[in-house]
């Protein structure tokens, strides 16, 4: 069999820019503020990068080996690397493709707001140092059903037509480009936000530990957001692991990508708390944090303007990488099991999630009174992604690893067939999967949810 038709990542840098643009996303510069600034501030930062280690990067490097070993789909993946009579193992994939479309639900919907303020930015429609003006500003974009549908719409558009372009000549060509503006832009509004005076505040609030809000709640949180900020548990990293070159390092690449993606997370805190404080406004504002006190924020300081449509630009980047990556699992799924072509499986994705977009987008007007389990629909899909379907999924993928795959599958295919010096972190990594992770994932959870 040949592989010679199947599109892929083509240089190192193109796989280590791609998959760092799926782990950058709003992930980092809109719910890790936001969460950090809500949860206690540095105690929950310091749960959280335990809650990488032990659990994220284990299954980064997990699903990308497995993509890699099968070259296939999410659920294909399963199908031929199961052992016979073990076909129960591809309801992972399946259960990720519909991770995937209920992320993308709520996710294009603030890519959406992203993209609507760099607009706003520029034309000079969020100039205000007042909360309640920024306030009043976003509450016309999301309760608005046209606006909130149409911004949607765009991106899911926007983001389908780069997936049409395919893996090398789409995703890896954007992805290129896109990277470095982003950290470009990144240092540029951290040095701006640092400068200002009274900037040290932010800085201790991000870094002092209130290890007295620590709690069963926080942690399910926090692991939640270690899912989903390295983009595992769904079959993202599986589906981008189909794309990575053979002679790829794979534990060395999901390392860097880890570590350069917590350093995007802390230099939005850096480029957001001091400016927050600075001007005297509220941390905890939660999920409007970006859209209501960054806005007031940055048109206090001199410049603010400009350095707002950067900020706006800079999300937008993230977002699309994001979403590049979220967009391609059910599409590659498609393409794959029922043969269509790249164009008609991401039209068949984008329409899937438009129509389960439209409650989430329209959940601050005419469905905010759809409740499920007390959530509206855009909180709804946000939580059964992040703290029940990708956890899930890490806990069946860990298993699918550590009692069906097996220690020597995992070795060969992670030292490219003995050829990295790597058995010792192959080992450790074969203990965490086969006992650790699943359990803290399963004892996380379970008193996540009261249930112990
Ligand atoms: N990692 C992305 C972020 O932080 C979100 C994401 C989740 C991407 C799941 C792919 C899969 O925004």
């Amino acid at each position: 069999m040949t592989h010679t038709s199947r599109d892929g990542f083509t240089s190192t840098f193109g796989v280590l820019v791609a998959t760092l643009g799926s782990a950058v996303g709003l992930g980092n510069i809109w719910k890790f503020p936001y969460l950090t600034g809500t949860n206690g501030g540095a105690s929950f930062l310091l749960v959280y990068i335990i809650a990488t280690l032990l659990v994220g990067l284990p299954l980064m490097m997990t699903e990308i080996m497995l993509g890699r070993a099968s070259r296939s789909n999410a659920v294909t993946t399963f199908e031929k690397l199961a052992p016979p009579r073990q076909g129960f193992w591809k309801s992972i994939g399946f259960m990720g493709v519909a991770a995937a479309i209920f992320i993308l639900a709520f996710y294009t919907e603030v890519a959406g707001w992203v993209f609507a303020y760099i607009f706003k930015a520029v034309s000079g429609g969020l100039d205000s140092t007042d909360p309640a003006h920024s306030k009043a500003v976003f509450g016309e974009l999301v309760a608005n059903p046209q606006s909130a549908l149409l911004w949607q719409w765009l991106v899911l558009g926007f983001t389908g037509a780069i997936i049409m372009l395919g893996v090398s000549k789409g995703i890896e060509a954007v992805s290129k480009k896109l990277m470095p503006v982003l950290f470009l832009l990144l240092i540029a509004l951290c040095i701006r936000s640092l400068t200002l005076p009274g900037a040290m505040r932010g800085l201790e609030f991000l870094f002092t530990p209130d290890f007295s809000k620590i709690n069963a709640g926080v942690v399910l949180t926090a692991v939640g957001l270690a899912f989903f900020k390295l983009s595992v548990g769904m079959g993202t990293m599986l589906t981008y692991g189909s794309y990575f070159r053979s002679e790829q390092n794979i534990p060395l690449t999901a390392t860097r990508v880890m570590f350069a993606d917590l350093a995007v997370s802390l230099l939005a805190g850096i480029a957001i708390f001091p400016a927050v404080f600075a001007f005297g406004f509220e941390p905890a504002a939660g999920p409007s944090l970006v859209f209501i006190t960054i806005p007031a924020v940055f048109h206090s300081m001199p410049g603010g303007s400009i350095f707002m449509a950067l900020f706006f630009i800079l999300t937008a980047i993230a977002a699309t990488g994001a979403i590049l990556s979220i967009l391609e699992v059910p599409v590659a799924m498609l393409i794959e099991r029922c043969g269509w072509s790249r164009k008609v499986s991401t039209l068949v994705s984008i329409l899937a999630i438009a129509a389960l977009g439209v409650p989430a987008a329209l959940s601050q007007s005419l469905t905010a009174n759809w409740k499920l389990f007390g959530l509206n629909p855009f909180d709804f899909f946000d939580f059964i992604s992040s703290n029940i379907l990708m956890p899930v999924g890490g806990i069946m993928l860990c298993l699918f690893v550590g009692w069906s795959f097996g220690r020597d599958k995992l070795m060969a295919a992670l030292s490219n067939e003995g050829t990295l010096p790597n058995q010792k972190l192959v080992k450790i990594l074969f203990i965490l999967l086969r006992y650790i992770t699943p359990l803290l994932i399963s004892v996380i959870l379970l008193h996540g949810f009261g249930i112990i």
